[in-house]
Parts: structure tokens; C-alpha cells; sequence
């Protein structure tokens, strides 16, 4: 098999895409000879207009559609080789139209593959409690109810909890959470995100909307008219789209036009130790003077940031309440940016909350650095004035003194 664009080539491969086509009715073409692969535990987004082969190509994943020509590899095995009706249950799959059946209650709807899998009765109802808990439904209420019996954005979580529900590796997930609002859409966002980190799934996630390629895409594939157009990370896409239709898509008002829209990521710091809530303010200075850090970060049980506190609050709650009591019960720091917001939004929040730093966090919420006011002059010199720039920049100065003369 050649090899085909893909983000970090360092991880296994989960999917590939190896020159694949679809042509319906011997003349439409779909897809257009696409090619490129998706890595374990990456969360690769396929976005374009309506139309332009997403489905297609999700459903040529789980062989809902047999590829006309080229080869999908499913780790590493050509996927064809497989029964299409296994292959299918290794895979879960959130359907365009939610696709929930009508006839089966909502708890029957979420177990429906274990059923398939042979699951008994006990594990499949503690399995749909906990799911439809998650996304903060109650079990109570709505397990029993039918699909008609509950709201288009209920619906919609049902359908994503229905591809969770045995556990597998790779989700196949078309517009998830296009009919939800904000809110929800926001909080089920965050949830995926979690999981993904939390297990590693492999997931290709369809959407139209630029604003949750952006934050859900460890990578983007862009499409058009069944071609795939580019396929990097959303960083890449933003500061350079590799054509008018993608700066189009992606709109003007997200792109990386000037020096300081870097995402934060690029220049926090990231040697901030992670600490417990109950571990007590002695570990968390100890952990600091190990990692010579001036900050720690506090995360919940589920590794979420609570809060950071500098050297300076540690050593005041020290002398106040002694060397033992927990972190978690001190007073945090809470403000946050996320690892891909630009510089800018940083700077500002510094400004506003007249903080000295603040906590970065990634998609789900977890730490993973600081943006510290010390840090500013280093990135002031590094992104507005880069060496190689000023170097230019006394180039043409030298050269308009030697004019004059
Ligand atoms: N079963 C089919 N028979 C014939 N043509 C089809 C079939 N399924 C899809 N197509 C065509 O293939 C193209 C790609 O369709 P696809 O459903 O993959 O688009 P999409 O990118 O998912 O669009 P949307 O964003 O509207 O869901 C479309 O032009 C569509 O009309
Ligand atoms: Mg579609």
C-alpha cells in the first residue's frame, strides 16, 4: 500500500483510505479517489458542502456502500476481506437522521448491538442507565419511553449513545450533533472529547459546521465534490488553506493573519504538575520545587481542571491552615483558555481578570499548560519580532544607508 497523507505517522494506522471511488449508477461520482489515513485514537473530521461525499465515504467505512474502486484498510487489513455484517458491529455508527427504531423503547434502542452481541438483561440495563445518565437524562424517566416520546435533541443523544453502547474502538459519527442547540451541542461535544481522551477511540466525524471541525478535529479533511482538497491539522487549515475555496469555507474571520494568532498551545508552558484535590499543600510544594514550577494545576476525579494556584497562595495557606491541609479545599485560580484559542484572547483575559497566569486547557477540559504574564515579553520577541524577521529588517536597512551614500 503507498503511503497517504495522515497527521503524525507515528501511531498506528486505523483507517485507510488507499485511491478510493464511488460512482453510483455507472456515471455520478461521489467520491474521487481518496486517499488518506486515519490514526489510533485521533478524532479526524470530514467537512464540506452538502453533497460533497461525507456520508459516502463514512458508509464505505462500514460497508453500508461498497467503494466502485481502491481499497479501505481497517488495521491494516483490507476490509473487504471481511464480513461486512461483523465489521459493521466492531464500529459504531451515528446515522445523519438519528435513525431510531420506532417500535423499541429508548433502553432497547441503546442496547440494540449488546442484544445482537448476546448480552444479558442485567448488563444491558445497567449499560443504558449508565449512558443515558451520562448525558444527563434520567433513567427513570426515559428509558422506557419511545422515540416520538422525546425531543429532537434527545433523540439525537439517544443515537449517539447507541453507537457507544458495546464499546468499540471505531465510531463513525454523521453530523451527531446537528440538531441539538448550543448548549447541549456544546456539553455533548465536551463529553465526546473526554471519551475520546479518556479510551482512545478512533473516531471520523462528520459535520457542516467549521466551528466544531475546529475544536473536536485532531485533523480535518476537507472535501469537495467527492475530492478530498486538503487534510491537516486545524492549525494548518487556518494559517494556510490551500485554496479560495477552503479560505472560503473556512471564513475570513478565522484565519491566522498576523503573528499573533498562534494558538496558545504554541507558546504556554507546560511544566505545571497536576495535583489531586485532597493531596495536601505540602505534596502540591513538593511537586512544584521537583518540576521547578511556580504553578500547580488541581484536576477532579476525572482529571478536569478545577483550578490553579501559584507558589506565593501555597506558601500564604501554608502559614495559614498548615502544611497539611488539601489543596482542594484552597482557593483556585480558575481562569482558562483553551489550547487552541489565539495569543490574543490570552492577553486579554490576563488584562481583564488581572491574573498573572492562567490554566490552558485542551478539548476536554483537562490541563495541559500556563499562560504566564512572565511569558509575554518572550513571546512578544519570538512571534512579532522573530530573529530571522529582524535580521531582514536590518538587511533593508543597511542597504538603504549604502543607497544614500
Ligand atoms: N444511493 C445513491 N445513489 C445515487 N447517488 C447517491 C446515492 N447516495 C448518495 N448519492 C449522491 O452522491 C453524492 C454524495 O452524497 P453524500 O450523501 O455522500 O453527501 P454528503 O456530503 O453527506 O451531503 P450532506 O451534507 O447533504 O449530508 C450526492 O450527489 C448524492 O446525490
Ligand atoms: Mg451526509
Amino acid at each position: 500500500m503507498a503511503e497517504h497523507p495522515q497527521l503524525r505517522s507515528v501511531l498506528q494506522k486505523v483507517i485507510t483510505f488507499d485511491n478510493v471511488s464511488k460512482i453510483f449508477d455507472g456515471e455520478h461520482v461521489a467520491v474521487d479517489q481518496l486517499s488518506g489515513t486515519v490514526e489510533e485514537g485521533q478524532l479526524v473530521v470530514l467537512i464540506g458542502p452538502s453533497g460533497c461525499g461525507k456520508t459516502t465515504t463514512l458508509q464505505m467505512v462500514n460497508r453500508l456502500v461498497e467503494p466502485t474502486s481502491g481499497t479501505i484498510y481497517v488495521n491494516d487489513q483490507d476490509h473487504s476481506t471481511f464480513d461486512p455484517v461483523k465489521l459493521r458491529r466492531t464500529m459504531g455508527y451515528v446515522i445523519q437522521e438519528i435513525g431510531l427504531f420506532p417500535h423499541m423503547t429508548v433502553g432497547q434502542n441503546i442496547t440494540v448491538v449488546a442484544d445482537l452481541e448476546g448480552w444479558d438483561r442485567d448488563k444491558k440495563e445497567e449499560r443504558a442507565r449508565d449512558l443515558i445518565d451520562m448525558v444527563g437524562m434520567d433513567p427513570d424517566i426515559y428509558l422506557q419511553r419511545y422515540p416520538r416520546e422525546l425531543s429532537g435533541g434527545q433523540q439525537q443523544r439517544i443515537g449517539v449513545l447507541r453507537a457507544l453502547a458495546v464499546d468499540p474502538d471505531i465510531l463513525l459519527m454523521d453530523e451527531p450533533f446537528g440538531a441539538l442547540d448550543p448548549l447541549t451541542r456544546d456539553q455533548l461535544q465536551d463529553e465526546l472529547a473526554d471519551l475520546q481522551e479518556r479510551v482512545k477511540k478512533t473516531i471520523l466525524f462528520v459535520t457542516h459546521d467549521m466551528d466544531e471541525a475546529l475544536k473536536m478535529g485532531d485533523g480535518i479533511m476537507m472535501m469537495q465534490e467527492g475530492r478530498l482538497l486538503q487534510f491537516d491539522t486545524p492549525e494548518e487549515i487556518l494559517k494556510d488553506p490551500n485554496n479560495q475555496f477552503i479560505a472560503e469555507f473556512i471564513g475570513a474571520e478565522r484565519m491566522i493573519l498576523s503573528p499573533l494568532d498562534v494558538p496558545v498551545k504554541e507558546v504556554m508552558l507546560n511544566n505545571v504538575p497536576e495535583m489531586k484535590q485532597n493531596d495536601s499543600l505540602e505534596t502540591c510544594l513538593r511537586a512544584m520545587q521537583d518540576a521547578d514550577s511556580d504553578y500547580v494545576s488541581v484536576v477532579d476525579d476525572r482529571g478536569k481542571l478545577v483550578g490553579m494556584m501559584s507558589a506565593d497562595s501555597l506558601q500564604e495557606m501554608v502559614d495559614d491552615r498548615g502544611r497539611d491541609s488539601a489543596v482542594g479545599e484552597a482557593p483556585l485560580n480558575n481562569t482558562r483558555v483553551q489550547q487552541r484559542d489565539n495569543i490574543m484572547e490570552a492577553v486579554h483575559l490576563l488584562v481583564e481578570t488581572d491574573s498573572d497566569v492562567i490554566a490552558v486547557v485542551d478539548k476536554g477540559k483537562r490541563p495541559v499548560g500556563t499562560f504566564t504574564r512572565g511569558s509575554l515579553p518572550q513571546i512578544l520577541t519570538e512571534k512579532i519580532w522573530p530573529r530571522d524577521a529582524a535580521a531582514t529588517h536590518n538587511a533593508a536597512e543597511e542597504s538603504e544607508v549604502e543607497d544614500s551614500q
